[in-house]
């Protein structure tokens, strides 16, 4: 009841049915339901997966009734979201009863975390099916048909699913995902998602901007490049020519660009105002025979394409289109990232910045390599390259051996950030990880509950201050579509990420317009304006 609704973990998405935005009259060999739990990146994946099975034949549908297999995409960050799901597979087995040729099937990190167990001890379903094994979906229907339960979690190093065009499902149309690198190297000491995720590895850049390009080309304004950890974005392997030959594999040495104090964005300094000539510009340094040697900071910068580099290609397709990204990590923010966010209007002035804890002591038992006072540090830096820019955090209650001095200082952190919107999350320990390992789950679950209800009053009181400080500012909007409330009013957003509501009145804007509008008032979570 805490997790507030939100484009990183929104709670009103959970359990959502996917189906294509557009009517879609094609004839299909069957219907596939799939249903989405947890954080964007699953929503991301159910869309890869669309994909992969539409090119079998397979169409979606939203109704129940219909399908002829019901796939879950299912989350393990919390042992709440497991239980949801459980809870849906076993409505979904009387549904078998009804029909015994339905299929039904779980992916990502519950299939990954559990694995055979699904089908050997539950007997709850036909297939389970990792994140990183999306692909051999299609081989393993046609075994389940058969009758033969198919498990593959098996995790790749490689796998980035970078040739797959994912069919946009549930889609405004306006906004869209587009995932930048999968898995996770952190190791927080909490978090199961390094193992049901794997190993973090990027997809090569060029196919993330075609895949950006050609969602501006549809109508779309908007991208969300998505990543665990957008900010260890790394890739060094060589680019495909714009004709699509790789002459030469080149890879660079692995030595990390952070950048930390470099003002300049890597990479993008002479380049022109067209992301071919940088792509094409990479690609020739990348196979020529110099390209890399290492002597050079410029030339290592040309041989390796950062989170910052790639954000300003991005940036380059159009001044038309949104760029939005999630999640960075506080110790590996650069600013690099922060310049070019603040070098170009069409990337959104929004920051989600995970804060996790204000202690230092409980910071560390998290494994999450920052002290708060680095944290405030990176706080400052963003407010200073980009005044007014929002920022947002997690925030987990009642870790392992946190006292009431912990969680004072997660508080005064909050108050320090004044966070435009927070995640907040009472601590659930996940079995493999490190923390379920070393230390003992030991605060109590009315103490972690009291701890979090102190958390989202404060983070409410600083959202409502947030929000008035925009009172007679004007923004420019994009618009979403019709509010929730009356089709008589827009929704849309800021640059800052602020929900924003405003009179259609008589002007001609659909969404997808941008408009600036006047902020009149406000609530807690809306801004609600005038076109100015
Ligand atoms: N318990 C509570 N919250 C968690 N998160 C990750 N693992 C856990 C856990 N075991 C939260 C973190 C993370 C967000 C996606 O979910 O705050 O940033
Ligand atoms: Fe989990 Fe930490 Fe990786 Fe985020 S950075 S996915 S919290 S291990």
């Amino acid at each position: 009841m805490f997790e507030m609704a939100t484009k990183v973990h929104d709670e009103r998405r959970q359990g959502e049915a996917f189906a294509p935005n557009i009517p879609d009259s094609k004839e299909y060999k069957r219907r596939f339901y799939i249903e989405s739990y947890g954080c964007s990146m699953n929503f991301s994946d159910s869309e890869i997966v669309a994909s992969i099975l539409s090119d079998e034949g397979f169409g979606a549908t939203r109704h129940l009734q219909e399908a002829d297999l019901i796939l879950v995409n299912t989350c393990s960050i919390r042992e709440k979201a497991e239980q949801t799901v459980r809870k849906r597979l076993t409505e979904f087995r009387k549904l078998k009863h009804q029909k015994p040729s339905l299929l039904v099937g779980v992916l990502g990190c519950m299939a990954e975390r559990l694995k055979s167990k699904f089908l050997e001890e539950e007997k709850l379903v036909d297939l389970v099916v990792g994140p990183d094994a999306y692909r051999s979906l299609p081989g393993l229907i046609l075994g389940a048909d058969d009758g033969q339960k198919g498990v593959n979690v098996l995790l790749s190093r490689e796998e980035t699913y970078a040739d797959i065009s994912p069919v946009r499902l549930n889609s405004n149309g306006i906004t869209a995902y587009v995932s930048i690198m999968r898995g996770c190297n952190n190791m927080c000491s909490f978090c199961v998602v390094p193992f049901t995720r794997g190993r973090e590895r990027s997809r090569d850049p060029e196919s993330i901007i075609k895949e950006c390009r050609d969602l501006f080309n549809a109508g779309y304004k908007e991208v969300t490049l998505l990543g665990q950890n957008v900010d260890s974005y790394y890739w060094t392997g060589a680019l495909p020519s714009k004709e699509g030959k790789i002459d030469a594999q080149f890879l660079p040495p692995l030595t990390l660009l952070t950048g930390e104090n470099n003002p300049q964005p890597l990479l993008m300094q002479d380049a022109g105002n067209n992301s071919d000539t940088l792509i094409s510009e990479v690609s020739a340094w990348l196979s020529s025979p110099t390209g890399g040697d290492g002597t050079s900071g410029a030339k290592l910068g040309m041989g390796a394409i950062t989170f910052a580099s790639l954000l300003e290609m991005v940036a380059l397709i159009s001044p038309q289109l949104r760029i939005r990204f999630s999640t960075s990590h506080p110790k590996d923010i650069t600013d690099d990232v922060l310049f070019t966010m603040a070098k170009y209007d069409n990337i959104c002035k929004y920051i989600h910045l995970p804060l996790q804890s204000g202690s230092n002591r409980i910071l560390q038992l998290m494994n999450r390599s920052y002290t708060r006072e680095w944290y405030m540090a990176k706080v400052d830096r963003i407010r200073e390259i980009m005044p007014g820019c929002g920022i947002s955090a997690d925030i987990i209650a009642g870790f392992c051996t946190e006292t009431e001095e912990d969680h004072q200082d997660t508080l005064r952190v909050m108050e320090y950030s004044e966070y435009d919107l927070s995640y907040m999350f009472f601590y659930s320990e996940r079995p493999g990880t490190l923390a379920q390992r070393r230390y003992e789950d030991d605060i109590p679950e009315e103490i972690k509950k009291r701890r979090l209800q102190q958390i989202v009053e404060l983070q409410n009181k600083l959202s409502q201050q947030s929000n008035k400080e925009d009172v007679g500012k004007t923004f420019t909007v994009l618009i979403e579509g019709d509010s929730k409330k009356s089709d008589k009013h827009w929704m849309g957003r800021t640059s800052h990420n602020k929900v924003i509501v405003f009179p259609k009145d008589t002007h001609l804007l659909v969404p997808g317009s941008y408009v600036d509008i006047k902020v009149n008032d406000c609530t807690q979570a809306t801004l609600l304006g005038e076109i100015a």
